[in-house]
């Protein structure tokens, strides 16, 4: 296998998903499509109730992270008025989230979070910019653990 740039961890830890309605969005994602709930959370900073589902049983692969507003005026919220619910956003795992984000900028990306912040899971995250990205707002996300 290659080297990884600095600060990469090499895989995909979640795609994000905005829904309208939580219980409705787990009908089908875990009731028809068969994904295991691995927990709810609710993250108050972001007014935001988070499901996650594990891609696989054993949830190493990574997850699918449902989004659902807890206020009109939320970032999922006002994302959801303007596109409608659907994909959010791709979360890349990081070893070093500042080390990702030092090379974004350093490549000209525009950011959307300075210093990366707490999460659902209590991971430190940073958004780019989509209009930095070909339209896909992606999330650079580390575990604290690490
Ligand atoms: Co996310």
């Amino acid at each position: 296998m290659s080297e990884l740039p600095a600060g990469t961890a090499g895989f995909v830890d979640h795609i994000g998903i905005a829904v309208e309605d939580l219980d409705e969005a787990l009908a089908l994602y875990r009731d028809l499509m068969g994904l295991e709930l691995e927990r709810i959370e609710e993250v108050p900073s972001e007014q935001v109730k988070v499901a996650m589902l594990k891609l696989d049983r054993t949830g190493a692969v990574g997850h699918v992270e449902l989004l659902a507003p807890m206020s009109d005026d939320c970032n999922i919220a006002k994302f959801i008025a303007r596109k409608g619910p659907g994909l959010h956003h791709i979360a890349f795992a990081a070893e070093d989230a500042e080390a990702v984000m030092q090379r974004c900028r350093d490549a000209g990306l525009r950011l959307l979070d300075e210093t990366p912040r707490t999460g659902a899971g209590g991971k430190q995250i940073a958004f780019l910019h989509p209009k930095s990205t070909a339209g896909v707002l992606m999330e650079i996300c580390m575990d604290p653990g690490h």
